[in-house]
């Protein structure tokens, strides 16, 4: 069992979108994953489909309110905490008990019912980020090729060590995850170059690139992971890569179907997914 922050201080970097296809692309693999948004943007919560609104219970009531671990099923095998949009949240953890040790306290006696917990956290340094880092076993930075997109690395590296000094000594950095990634532009070949020169992220910056993919922009509007919206694009390719880089695993055989089968056991009248398999079927025949 493994908890991994996906963090970085940057807005954009591709956090959210890293949880919810690397998610997808461990579960491919056969792994039994959960996703926790922890930031109140709820844009993971809305890529899985959960109405904020609805009043069902999400991670802020089970962290402020304990009872049952909020977690709602996506597929057999791929699971989810929902935040809310509450913006005292903060305020109210704040004032409890333990306060950095709230969420790792929660998950405590779920952790062993899963492979991977994977917890999307907000680019705002605060207590929730306090808390997602010192539940975790390690910290995945993405991190956009483009201009600025080192802004904010220092910061969250101060936070980093001192999280592993003060309370959480095991926390490890996972990887360092280039996002948005150009092979045909200098400046993605320049950023990787730099990256990799640089004693503190020495070995450390996963060899496979999630290359920029309009998919990604589409996909969480009809709340699909890239690997329901369109299993062939170069996104899908890229995270299975990963999920495949970071558990040493090989993708099963057929693996397009899994994602696009299990939507559509969901999702019946999903012409677009329909469309899909039917044209794995003629590339099979
Ligand atoms: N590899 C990619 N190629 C193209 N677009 C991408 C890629 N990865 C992410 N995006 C897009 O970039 C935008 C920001 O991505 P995402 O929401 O994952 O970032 P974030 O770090 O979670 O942002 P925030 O800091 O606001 O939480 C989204 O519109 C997303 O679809
Ligand atoms: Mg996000």
């Amino acid at each position: 069992m493994k908890v991994i922050s996906i963090l970085n201080y940057k807005g954009g970097a591709g956090k959210t979108t890293t949880v919810a296809n690397l998610g997808t692309a461990l579960w491919i693999l056969g792994y039994k994953v959960l996703l926790i948004d922890s930031d109140i943007q709820g844009n993971l919560t809305f890529l899985m489909g959960f109405d904020q609104s609805c009043g069902d219970a999400t991670l802020h009531d089970w962290m402020i309110h304990d009872g049952n671990p909020p977690i709602y099923e996506r597929y057999h095998g791929l699971y989810y905490i929902p935040v809310s949009g509450d913006q005292e949240f903060e305020q109210k953890l704040d004032k409890m008990y333990h306060r950095e040790d709230v969420l790792r306290d929660h998950l405590e006696p779920i952790c062993q019912m899963f492979d991977y917990i994977l917890i999307d956290c907000s680019f705002k340094a605060g207590l929730t980020n306090t808390n997602a880092l010192n539940a975790s076993d390690s910290l995945l930075i993405p991190s956009e090729c483009a201009s600025f997109s080192m802004q904010g690395m220092e910061k969250l590296m101060q936070d980093y060590e001192d999280i592993r000094r003060r309370m959480n000594p095991k926390l490890e950095i996972e990887g360092v995850l280039l996002t948005k990634y150009q092979h045909n532009t200098r400046f993605s070949r320049q950023m990787t170059a730099w990256l990799e020169t640089q004693p503190r992220y020495e070995g450390k910056v996963f060899q496979t690139r999630i290359r920029k993919n309009i998919r990604f922009d589409e996909s969480p509007i009809e709340s699909k992971s890239v690997f329901e919206r369109d299993v062939k694009a170069n996104g899908a390719e890229d995270y299975l890569a990963l999920a495949e880089e970071i558990t040493c695993a090989k993708r099963p055989d057929q693996w397009p179907y899994i994602p696009l089968n299990a939507w559509l056991e969901e999702h019946p009248d999903d012409e677009g997914v329909k469309l899909q398999i039917e044209e794995l079927n003629k590339k099979k025949r």
